[in-house]
């Protein structure tokens, strides 16, 4: 199967799609209007294209009528790595638990994800799913959707699977001042849908979930979102919703030691290696709160400023922190309970993770103060040496908790990505 199918009989000269917007890796994607205005599927049933692992922007001739822009960005489901860990965050999320249904085991698990895999490969693509596609998406491109999948603790005994539960899904600490909903904690599976489209997030939740049925119903379910690609006048660091900047000093893929923070090593039972731990935590902000606090106050809570992220030891937003800093009168620049100090690798140890999270915005709460603030999201290699010692400082210690409530949780093992013929899952389920 070649990438090269024409459904419109466009050819090369059509307008190119695919074009990088924000500097995101992009390919060229096939629209779905032109599939289900009647083109074959099988046409481009192999449109990714290219071995297993190659995660790099591809380029196909454009479909006439295909979308440009932020509609073509395609991100390959298939990969070494499961998507929607090292790509940017795009604009919308859906964060989603499923526990299996009684009766359901090994093999219901396995057609389960064999199904999932196949069909979000298909949607990465800008393909329809299948039968239940309801066309939510029709007309629109990829919008550069990733599904990632992970694995909650309980889904090993009851998927006869106990014996490859991985010690590091063990539950998370308490950690004090959790105020924790269990009913929208944990979960046997974990869906992270990300797109640059809100219908097109919306469609492939959907199609996922109704595919479960019979096998894993939904346990809960949190959208949340992140800057529009486009919406700054050069691609810059987004801002959460207490309005700083957020995920500057965030482990970078050049750095040295980046993979074995990030990603799981020998060390791990042979079908995690190349995967990562997922730490989600709902963390609402009390805006009403925070946003009484003068900006200068706000700045010392954090530790940087708020105009540009740049580090109150000096410098501008890409100039590392200097904790040692002392201001002319001898205190400490970035104060003692600042939360970029509480929280630092030299405060903990080394301890590191790469947060890749999410606002949400639910609405009001009864007392008329917003239900507010981010879905924390942290890949690592091992939750005990990243996520459980700096939140357990930060618990004690960081002076931005008292605007915070921790009010849902979960820890999920993200296996690796799947090659173009298999399945994410599969070296647990038929290792
Ligand atoms: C709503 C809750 C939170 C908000 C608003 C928030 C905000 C921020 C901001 C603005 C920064 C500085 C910019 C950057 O480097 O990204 C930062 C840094 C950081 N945060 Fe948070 N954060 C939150 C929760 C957490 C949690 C739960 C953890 C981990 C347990 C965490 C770990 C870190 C780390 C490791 C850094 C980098 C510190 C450094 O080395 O400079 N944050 N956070």
């Amino acid at each position: 199967m070649t990438s090269t199918a024409d459904p419109d009989g466009s050819g090369p000269g059509a307008p190119a799609a695919g074009t990088p917007v924000d500097g995101r890796p992009r390919a060229a994607g096939f629209s779905r209007r032109a599939l289900l205005g009647g083109a074959g599927a099988g046409l481009v049933a192999g449109a990714a294209g290219g071995a297993a692992g190659d995660r790099a922007a591809r380029t196909a001739p454009a479909a006439a009528g295909a979308p440009v822009g932020l509609g073509a960005g395609r991100i390959p489901f298939h990969g070494p790595r499961q998507a929607g860990i090292l790509e940017p965050q795009q604009a919308r999320v859906h964060l989603a638990a499923f526990d299996l249904v009684p009766g359901a085991g090994r093999e219901e698990l396995r057609t389960l994800l064999r199904r999932w895999s196949r069909t979000s490969a298909r949607l990465t693509r800008g393909e329809p799913a299948d039968e239940y596609e309801s066309r939510t998406a029709a007309d629109a491109g990829p919008c550069s959707l990733t599904v990632t999948f992970g694995f909650g603790a309980t889904l090993f005994a009851k998927a006869g699977l106990a014996d490859r539960r991985p010690r590091a899904l063990d539950p998370l600490p308490d950690f004090p001042e959790d105020a924790l909903d269990r009913a929208r904690s944990d979960g046997d599976l974990w869906v992270q849908i990300g797109a640059d489209d809100a219908l097109v997030a919306f469609n492939a939740l959907r199609v996922l979930q109704r595919q479960a049925a019979g096998t894993a119903a939904a346990r809960w379910q949190m959208a949340g979102f992140s800057r529009t690609p486009g919406a700054t006048a050069r691609p810059m660091t987004g801002r959460n919703l207490m309005g700083q900047v957020d995920g500057t000093n965030n482990p970078r893929p050049q750095d040295p030691d980046f993979a074995a923070k990030v990603f799981c090593g020998a060390e791990e039972p042979g079908w995690l290696a190349g995967g990562s731990y997922v730490v989600l935590r709902r963390i609402r902000m009390l805006l009403d709160n925070w946003e009484n606090l003068p900006e200068d106050r706000q700045e010392r809570v954090i530790g940087r400023r708020k105009s540009d992220g740049a580090p109150l030891s000096g410098g501008g937003g890409s100039t590392a922190v200097d904790l040692a800093a002392q201001n002319a009168d001898g205190t400490l620049a970035v104060p003692a309970d600042a939360h970029v100090r509480v929280a630092a690798p030299a405060s903990n140890g080394g301890a590191a993770m790469l947060r890749r999270g999410f606002s949400y915005h639910d609405g009001m709460l009864p007392d008329g103060s917003p239900d507010a603030g981010l879905l924390f999201l942290a890949f690592q290699a091992d939750p005990g040496r990243g996520f459980v010692p700096v939140q357990r400082r930060l618990a004690r210690g960081d002076g931005l908790s008292r605007f915070l409530r921790h009010e849902a949780s979960g820890l999920y093992a993200v296996p690796p990505g799947a090659p173009e013929d298999g399945y994410v899952g599969q070296a647990l389920l038929e290792g």
